[in-house]
């Protein structure tokens, strides 16, 4: 279980975060939709601690962190963020490492394993990702899609117990997107529990059970996901899915 409770965040005197609560089941994923500036990156961020929040407490796993304005311990920070992988929208792979090594770049140099292992791990998530035949491929040499999978599998690469997604298809034209949607749906039939941000209805109702509508730092309407983007019980919601795509909801 991820769970997120009365998370308070600022930047200086912008108040991002009002008290958010957001609880992601394991084996399950959660759709994070809102306006842009609403804090869904910074939702993510703080869920990994690249972001502090002022206030709340983040569970994740046996972890328990709770925030109050002091320091974190840096050995519980350290915890959390490798129980956590990452994926953004322009990709932010390692341009000088090929696919193979940008998947075992954190296995060597954070989790020190020998080599031979790490290629071994590598190859066999690159292969999940059907990216095996460009495991010498350098970033540049590689579509967007190709590239976002990549990531995806370099998110994985350390067996998180939550993979963040921020906009993970957003950089790309439709057809490449597909392809990422359709890693990000075979890893949720696997049991990967994920939260994604996201501004691709196409990509939420196919991947996520659940949906949390965040506008302007505070949680305006979360549930299943088909029922939330199909029959929003909040007028906030209704209005801000008929802004996505043409107002249609696939699936
Ligand atoms: N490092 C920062 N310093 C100051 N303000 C920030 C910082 N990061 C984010 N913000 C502000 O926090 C608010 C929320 O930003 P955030 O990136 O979380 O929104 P978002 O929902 O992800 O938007 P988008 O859909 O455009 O990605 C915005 O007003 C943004 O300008
Ligand atoms: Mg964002």
């Amino acid at each position: 279980m991820i769970r997120l409770a009365g998370i308070v965040k600022s930047f200086g005197e912008l108040p991002v975060l009002k008290g958010v609560d957001i609880a992601v089941a394991e084996g399950s994923v959660t759709a994070l939709i809102g306006p842009s500036g609403s804090g869904k990156s910074t939702l993510l961020r703080c869920v990994n601690l690249l972001e502090v929040p002022e206030a709340g407490e983040l569970v994740i796993g046996a972890e328990t962190v709770r925030f109050t304005g002091r320091p974190l311990d840096r050995e519980a920070v350290r915890r959390v963020r490798r129980q956590t992988g990452m994926v953004f929208q322009n990709f932010q792979l390692f341009p000088h490492r090929t696919a193979l090594g940008n998947v075992m770049e954190s296995l060597l140099v954070v989790l020190k394993w020998p080599e031979a292992k790490a290629r071994a791990r590598a190859l066999e998530l690159l292969d999940k990702v059907g990216l095996a035949h460009r495991a010498d491929a350098w970033p540049a040499q590689l579509s967007g899609g190709q590239q976002q999978r990549v990531a995806i599998a370099r998110a994985l690469a350390s067996s998180p117990r939550v993979l963040l997604c921020d906009e993970p298809t957003s950089a790309l034209d439709p057809e490449l997107s597909l392809e990422v949607v359709d890693v990000l749906a075979q890893l949720a039939r696997e049991g990967a529990t994920m939260l994604i941000a996201t501004h691709d209805l196409r990509l939420a109702a196919r991947v996520a059970q659940e949906a949390v509508l965040l506008d302007a730092g505070e949680v305006v309407e979360s549930g299943p996901a088909a029922q939330l983007f199909s029959r929003p019980r909040q007028e906030r919601t209704a209005r801000f899915i008929a802004t996505l795509g043409h107002g249609a909801v696939p699936g």
